[in-house]
């Protein structure tokens, strides 16, 4: 087998080498702060937890199998998690749940950036040992790249005081949090930096993290530390009442062009630094579901959680023939991918995947700022 170059700078060069997550042990984890304020009110997870019945598992492996076989069969490198016993609890100094989550979305933990691979704090309880799942990669990882660096941002200690108890309540509504989460008002405080790899998106130089229930300032501020050689850009989207996660509400697909969710569309003031230099902003298609599949965290629009493979070239949930017809609009080829039966285990095409190598160099896309 090839030897390991970590490197990848953006969102859209020629994929190499990938991570595609597994569905494995995967928990429905029990109730904690974080995870209460992103679980939807209606949403039929709520109230239970456990492992996740085993056919649902097999089938999500199933067709995570099939989309790592189609990438290789484009000749990308495929490499999986090593997934740890989710059933067992996480018990800390400062708190204790009584079971994890799972190892299907490295997107979520893990930020590459060149040729490093950061892990990110995380926010959720259950999610505080889930680096270890990709442990076993990040060691073969640094014994072949002799330039790969592997960087763990502090880890949170997550009290209750990193929660606004304002979000513990069932029934909120769904005007309420919207009213919420456009002042920005999200259910992490600002005792401590968090945050999740899956609110940074990467355009060479410049680092766009959305603020929201999984990120919050200090954590932004703490990436801006330390990618000290990047402009970093915080955004939020008004729109989203269950903000988590920047990969199903703002898709660049190549430069120039981004996908924005028309539910949750970035403020005028935080377009400037795209309309400066030439980038186009296009809604995204509309998902071709009314609902997210049975337990699933997510919403509809992982229908814009798409993989690009290189900047004519797009992975797209083969249900999502809105989605796929925009793409071909826009100059994508696509190539087909079933993962619908996936998502409930923590996203989509982009999500389930996490970059190791793309043909790329850190280029300023932004000059005019
Ligand atoms: N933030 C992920 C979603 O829209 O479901």
């Amino acid at each position: 087998m090839e030897k390991t170059v970590v490197n990848s700078w953006n969102e859209w060069d020629p994929l190499k080498h990938v991570i595609v997550g597994r569905a494995d042990n995967c928990h429905i984890p029990p109730e904690e702060p974080a995870l209460d304020a992103k679980v939807p009110e209606d949403s039929d997870m709520r109230g239970q937890h456990g492992m996740r019945p085993l056919h649902t598992i097999d089938l999500a492996n199933d067709l995570l199998d099939q989309f790592a076989k189609q990438l290789e069969a484009r000749g990308i490198r495929v490499d999986r998690p090593t997934p740890i016993d989710h059933s067992l609890p996480v018990t800390t100094p400062d708190f204790h749940t009584d079971s994890q989550f799972g190892c299907m979305p490295p997107r979520d933990v893990l930020l590459t950036v060149g040729s490093e691979i950061l892990e990110a704090t995380m926010s959720y309880r259950c999610r505080w040992f889930e680096y270890l799942n990709y442990r076993p990669l990040m060691e073969q990882y640094f014994d072949e790249d002799p330039n790969f660096r592997h960087e763990t941002a502090p880890k949170p200690r997550l009290t209750d005081a990193d929660y606004r108890p304002d979000y513990l309540s069932e029934k909120i509504g769904v005007d309420k949090r919207l009213k919420w989460t456009a002042k920005k008002f999200f259910v992490t405080t600002e005792v401590e930096p968090l945050f999740d790899a899956a609110d940074v998106l990467r355009f060479g130089k410049d680092l766009v993290v959305q603020h929201g229930f999984t990120t919050n300032l200090k954590g932004i501020e703490w990436l801006r530390r330390h990618f000290s050689e990047h402009r970093v850009h915080p955004v939020n989207f008004p729109g989203d009442p269950y903000p988590i996660h920047i990969d199903a509400t703002f898709t660049p697909l190549r430069p120039g062009l981004i996908l924005n969710n028309p539910h949750r569309r970035l403020p005028d003031d935080q377009r400037v630094m795209f309309e400066k230099n030439g980038w186009e902003i296009v809604d995204a298609a509309q998902p071709a579901h009314n609902t997210p599949p049975d337990l699933c965290y997510s919403s509809v629009w992982l229908s814009m959680n798409v993989l690009v493979l290189d900047p004519k070239t797009v992975c797209v949930e083969k249900s999502e023939v809105y989605q796929a017809e925009q793409m071909d609009k826009l100059g994508m080829e696509v190539v087909e991918v079933e993962l619908r039966d996936a998502y409930a285990f923590g996203g989509g095409l982009h999500c389930c995947t996490a970059d190791v190598y793309r043909e790329s160099t850190c280029e300023d896309y932004f000059p005019n700022m």
